[in-house]
């Protein structure tokens, strides 16, 4: 269907099986090994980790994080700028969320009506979210190793000092205590998937920060309401005195939003750029890419002259898919490419049901934007209003609500954009582009810009793979999945050079527990010839996320997200990658292929 020749033996293995088994298995011939699991010291005084829990919040903050997600690998040549180099880069991590007791030595501590009493324990679980840059060399064993005083070795948490650039930079709903003109902020946090820049720049990605913050407010502002704030905080962070802490309570208490921390959440559901090559560099949030549960950001290959374009996925139950087209043109090696970050035009997807799309501008100035507001009777004071609201701003314009918009991922080859829908189980009327009601197993959509210009407004679209089992699915071929295949709730998503596409899966709850599934997988698909294979599964409760190579792609890298996930120091649910008795560990996979050949 893609015009692309035919090439056989592009899977060259045997598919793994379903299983349930504690370990992470892949084909014969290949080996997975364990890296960097959370508490690896990268940076600092290289605190080692202790599996009892005692490390200090110091401590975490110069060691990795939990939960690993998104990840870029960044060559670094020899001099120690950006290179080609297939044996030392950096790597680095994203880190979601937390498993909190298992970050201390007996759980964590909280008084009878389940407030936090230790301000320690706190930090430490703030300094276990955020990111990590880790330099990294393979050994003349083939193994890789975490390179001792490292110049790059950083941790970024959901405290680090960071600015905010484009519209919405200095917007009065952005006034804070900290920043009162609203140009700085603290931290990132829920970390998901990530992006990278043509530049070289790691993008980090928010996606559920609202969880984060607690309001017992009734009357909230739309930039509240429309993000899903609860009266308590995910971990309770807010129920602790202190600036650090309170800054996680959104409710009311001064007579201006400038005077509490009512807009502190506004600085959350971000794309947040960082400079892994400068240590010194403050993170910028880049406001012009809008404010939602961003999940990812995938970059179309760019093309000098051309604008740059970039789509992102909005990941809660019917909300939306977005693209980004930078006002000006994208020039290689320019030393200020980071500012088409900040000038350019948000659009929303339309996914019609004759299998056209349309992109719909989110731009004040735009006559189309302009008609829907006056339409729906909506207003906005500005185009940081127009951001900070991107959700409400998208609804206004008419975008196709999705089944839970994950990863996206661009075939090198054909220039089509695939995106995952994870699962809507909310979904009451199906439509064409989320065929399901209920969607439980989620889908694969993919579309081609017209033209193959990716800053066309038009596009056409159709779906690659229905998730499920075999009674209730389809693969790329339309034929059901079979037992080689069968997987549910894709949404890590990557290309490899070569055209194939990797699909990770994030099954939770009875999909995990029960049925035709086992535990979390990752696949490999062919889009020439319709061929998926499972290439690795998980160990117990984990979820696979995460995928990046080096340029040679003899190694890749996978992390195991949250193995265990809900266990507490005295109920371990995996012990995994540690073994019998230790407390289970995100860690990114170093996966080889026998005779140092090429992954695929
Ligand atoms: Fe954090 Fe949408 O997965
Ligand atoms: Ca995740
Ligand atoms: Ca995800
Ligand atoms: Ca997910």
């Amino acid at each position: 269907a893609n015009g692309l020749p035919k090439r056989p033996g592009r899977l060259p293995f045997a598919p793994v099986a379903v299983t349930r088994a504690d370990i992470v298995t892949v084909p014969e011939g290949f080996q997975a090994k364990a890296f960097i699991p959370w508490g690896t010291p990268i940076c600092g005084s290289y605190p080692a980790y202790r599996e009892d829990g005692t490390n200090s919040a110091q401590d975490q903050a110069e060691q990795t994080g939990m939960h690993h997600d998104g990840m870029h690998y960044f060559p670094i040549d020899a001099q120690g700028g950006r290179g080609h180099n297939s044996e030392h880069g950096l790597l680095v991590v994203n880190h979601e969320y937390i498993d909190a007791p298992l970050l201390h030595p007996n759980g964590t501590t909280v008084d009878a009506n389940g407030n936090r009493t230790v301000p320690e324990e706190v930090r430490k679980e703030i300094n276990a979210h955020g990111v990590s840059v880790v330099e990294i060399r393979r050994t003349p064993h083939g193994d890789w190793e975490v390179v001792a005083n490292s110049k790059f070795g950083r941790r970024i948490t959901a405290a680090t000092p960071m600015e905010i650039q484009g519209p919405a930079r200095g917007h009065p709903l952005l006034s804070t205590l900290y920043s009162p003109n609203g140009t700085a902020t603290r931290g990132t946090q829920n970390n998901c998937s990530n992006g990278f820049t043509p530049w070289g720049t790691y993008l980090t990605c928010e996606e559920n920060w609202a969880g984060y913050f607690a309001t017992r407010d009734s009357d909230l502002p739309r930039e509240l309401k429309r993000y899903g704030l609860g009266t308590k905080g995910r971990f309770g962070w807010e129920t602790l005195e202190g600036d650090e802490f309170q800054r996680f309570d959104a409710t009311r208490k001064a007579e201006t939003a400038s005077g509490d921390y009512r807009n502190e959440p506004k600085h959350f559901g971000w794309i947040v750029e960082i400079d892994p090559f400068d240590p010194q560099s403050v993170p910028v949030k880049r406001t012009a890419l809008g404010r939602f549960a961003h999940e990812g950001v995938i970059f179309a290959p760019t093309q000098p002259g051309k604008p740059l374009v970039c789509y992102s996925g909005d990941d809660s139950r019917n909300e939306y898919i977005y693209k980004y087209i930078s006002r000006d043109k994208f020039h290689p090696g320019h030393p200020a490419n980071s500012h088409l970050l900040d000038e350019g035009t948000l659009y929303v997807a339309r996914f019609n049901a004759d299998g056209t799309g349309d992109w719909l501008p989110l731009d004040i100035h735009d006559p189309l934007f302009q008609a829907a507001c006056t339409a729906k009777g909506i207003s906005f004071a500005d185009q940081g209003d127009v951001l900070i609201n991107a959700r409400t701003a998208a609804d206004t314009i008419g975008a196709t609500k999705m089944d839970r918009p994950e990863w996206g991922a661009v075939h090198p080859e054909t220039g089509d954009i695939y995106f995952t829908l994870t699962n809507n189980t909310n979904r009451t009327e199906p439509d064409a582009a989320n065929p399901r009601a209920s969607n439980a197993y989620g889908h694969i959509i993919r579309w081609k810009e017209e033209n193959q210009d990716y800053s066309a407004i038009r596009f056409g679209w159709n779906i690659f793979l229905l998730g499920g089992p075999e009674d209730d699915s389809h693969g790329p071929d339309g034929a059901a999945l079979t037992a080689d295949n069968v997987h549910a709730s894709p949404d890590g998503l990557w290309f490899d050079p070569e055209g194939r596409l990797w699909i990770q899966t994030d099954m939770s709850g009875s999909q995990l527990s029960a049925g035709p599934f086992g535990n979390n997988q990752m696949l490999v698909a062919d889009p020439e010839s319709g061929a998926v294979k499972r290439f690795l599964v998980g160990p117990v409760g984990c979820e696979v996320t995460g995928i990046t190579a080096t340029p040679d792609f003899r190694t890749l890298f996978v992390n195991i997200q949250h193995p265990g996930e809900g266990s507490t120091p005295s109920n371990l649910l995996s012990t995994w990658p540690d073994g019998p008795g230790k407390r289970p560990r995100s860690a990114t996979l170093v996966i080889t292929r026998e005779g140092w050949r090429k992954v695929l």
